[in-house]
């Protein structure tokens, strides 16, 4: 089975060609971050604009394809900002009702969550961390359409908080690469930041009060290197504790259920932290699970976990789904199918 996949939600546009056997034959991914920079981070209408003019400029791709090989084409539904969503599905249904090919509506939540088996050996049920802008997350993967949500944040992402605190520092958009650099170099002890909901054993995560005691730092501070040093490696470390403490409740709560777990993963952008990888891994790796970490290129969106998640579905419903009529979805939740 092959898969051509379209991804569009947020601010990055990419396309890509996913096998069955994990081989992906194309993926470029054009981010719009230096454009939304200039206005210190993403708005929606011109979201919508970008993958436009992107989409166009990809369209050329087109011509790198054999259609006749394509089995379906795959693209984002949702949850995501609606103009990007529009461009991306329409995109996807043109061309597949032009080459006459099914479509494959896509969860980008779940993308990220079965992302993980496209690089490794990853059993279900397996418990995943989704950490990226838009999100952060709890959750049992048990089957490519079965998702169950432990817990989740209750206000801000972890993504959200790391490019609010950067924000504040004046360091740019995103944020999360800016300061796991800057933390390279600092002293996670300097500051103690709040720990939200530490002494509460759910699986719930909150990060605006985190954010507010931050910023509320940065105020007071002048925004020199050692302090943006300093401050980076204490923030990140506090991130680091909070994804610890949250990670031990669910394994609490998997053993009061009696599930059983081979595997543990962390998707989305800020999974791309080699900190938090780290930090995760010793502790994951001591309670007898396997860690997987999910290359750069798949922890922040990007087509090729869409096609994946597109090929999944395919062979569990033994190469038959199709769906043309769904619409695209903002506020679509971790465990809604399309
Ligand atoms: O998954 P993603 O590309 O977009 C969403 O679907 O939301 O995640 C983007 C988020 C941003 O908040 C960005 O700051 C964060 O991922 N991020 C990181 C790192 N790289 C990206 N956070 C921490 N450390 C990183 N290295």
């Amino acid at each position: 089975m092959k898969v051509l996949a379209i991804e569009s939600s947020c601010d990055d546009t990419s396309f890509a060609v996913v096998n069955d056997d994990k081989k992906v034959d194309f993926h470029e991914t054009i981010n719009h971050r230096k454009f939304h920079r200039e206005h210190g981070g993403v708005v929606p209408e011109m979201v919508a604009r970008q993958h436009l003019d992107i989409m166009d400029h990809l369209s050329k791709f087109q011509k790198k394809i054999n259609f006749a090989n394509i089995d379906a084409i795959a693209s984002t539904y949702g949850p995501g900002l609606i103009g990007g969503l529009i461009v991306g599905s329409s995109f996807a249904k043109g061309l597949a009702l032009s080459h006459q090919k099914r479509i494959i509506p896509i969860n980008h939540l779940q993308a990220h969550l079965l992302s993980p088996r496209l690089v490794s050996q990853l059993s279900f049920p397996y418990l995943c961390l989704l950490v990226s802008g838009g999100n952060t997350a709890l959750v049992l993967v048990k089957s490519a359409r079965k998702f169950i949500t432990l817990g989740s944040t209750i206000d801000d992402s972890a993504g959200e908080c790391f490019d609010k605190v950067a924000k504040a520092m004046q360091l740019g958009y995103p944020g999360g690469p800016i300061i796991e650099k800057l933390a390279l170099d600092g002293d996670p002890t300097t500051f103690n930041l709040p720990q939200p909901l530490l002494k509460v054993k759910d699986c719930n995560f909150s990060f605006s009060g985190l954010k507010t005691s931050a910023i509320q730092v940065i105020k007071k501070n002048k925004l020199q290197k050692k302090f943006l040093k300093n401050f980076s490696a204490s923030f990140q470390f506090t991130v680091g504790e909070i994804f610890l403490n949250k990670i031990n409740n669910a394994f609490a709560e998997l053993k009061r259920k009696k599930i059983k777990i081979r595997d543990f993963s962390i998707c989305g952008g800020v999974a791309a932290n080699q900190y938090v990888n780290g930090l995760l891994k010793d502790f994951i790796e001591d309670k007898g699970i396997a860690y997987h970490q999910v290359p750069m290129a798949y922890c922040t969106d990007n087509a090729a976990m869409i096609g994946w998640n597109a090929i999944e579905i395919l062979k569990s419903s033994k190469n038959k789904f199709n769906n043309y009529n769904v619409r695209p979805s903002p506020n679509t939740l971790i465990h809604e199918n399309f």
